[in-house]
């Protein structure tokens, strides 16, 4: 009956937008404000793509990376990928290993695309969610979330920023641990996720029809959050 209880009442809030728009942030602090869980769906799409270089090494370059993993077809269930929350925090387990400190090298992030491409990696991911929403109210970040995911969510945020801003924010991110990068290279890497992201043919990035748009690039963290808790207080 409690189990019942908790699905009937469970709330779903999407947070969709491109990289570096600070959407996982912005998803974490609102789902601390509200005891939610924040699920970050594209750290599961990393962790598959984690496990398929465990399986078959990251290849001299992405594009052969690519290529190996199409040629030896591995279904994602050849692999035992485990989402578990403590105290609302998302932590992603290989083969009971924590893989959660490995998943955001600039190698990896090169080459999720061939694994976020896969219909069958997208249809373990999206069940991995659904499971998730069952038995949690949650926050989610993402890219198709409001769109195919969760269409029929009760809140829909689009995060977005102009991609200067976003190369800005992500190089003082990075600047500090490798400070041979520019500004330009990680522009570069952005706009390339960008187009990656907005064309792929399934769970492709999108404006929900139904959401509420938020261009971040003249608003600190604290006002986007506030705007945003403002928004869910007025709707409750
Ligand atoms: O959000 P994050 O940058 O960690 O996502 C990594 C990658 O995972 C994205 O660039 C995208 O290719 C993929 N992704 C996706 N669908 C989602 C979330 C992420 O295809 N819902």
């Amino acid at each position: 009956m409690e189990s019942q209880n908790r699905i009937m009442n469970s709330m779903i809030i999407t947070i969709d937008g491109p990289a570096g728009s600070g959407k996982s942030t912005l998803a974490k602090s609102i789902a601390d404000y509200l005891h939610y869980i924040h699920v970050d769906s594209g750290a599961i799409y990393r962790g598959y793509t984690y496990a398929v270089i465990q399986k078959i090494g990251y290849k001299e370059n992405h594009q052969l990376f690519g290529e190996a993993f199409k040629f030896l077809s591995i279904p994602p269930e050849e692999f035992s990928l485990r989402v578990e929350f403590s105290k609302q925090k998302q932590t992603i387990f290989l083969d009971d290993q924590n893989i959660t400190p490995f998943l955001r090298s600039r190698e990896l992030t090169e080459r999720i695309r061939y694994i976020a491409d896969h219909f069958l990696y997208r249809k373990a991911v999206n069940k991995i969610l659904k499971e998730i929403s069952k038995l949690h109210s949650i926050v989610i970040d993402g890219r198709d979330m409001g769109t195919e995911v969760f269409p029929e969510a009760q809140f829909k945020f689009y995060i977005d920023a102009s991609i200067e801003e976003r190369a800005k924010r992500r190089f003082l991110e990075i600047y500090p641990q490798n400070p041979k990068i520019t500004l330009e290279e990680i522009k570069k890497e952005i706009a390339k996720r960008d187009e990656e992201d907005k064309t792929r043919k399934i769970g492709a990035l999108k404006i929900p029809k139904d959401s509420i748009i938020i261009d971040t690039s003249f608003l600190s963290r604290n006002m986007v959050l506030n705007l945003i808790l403002s928004i869910l207080n007025f709707k409750f």
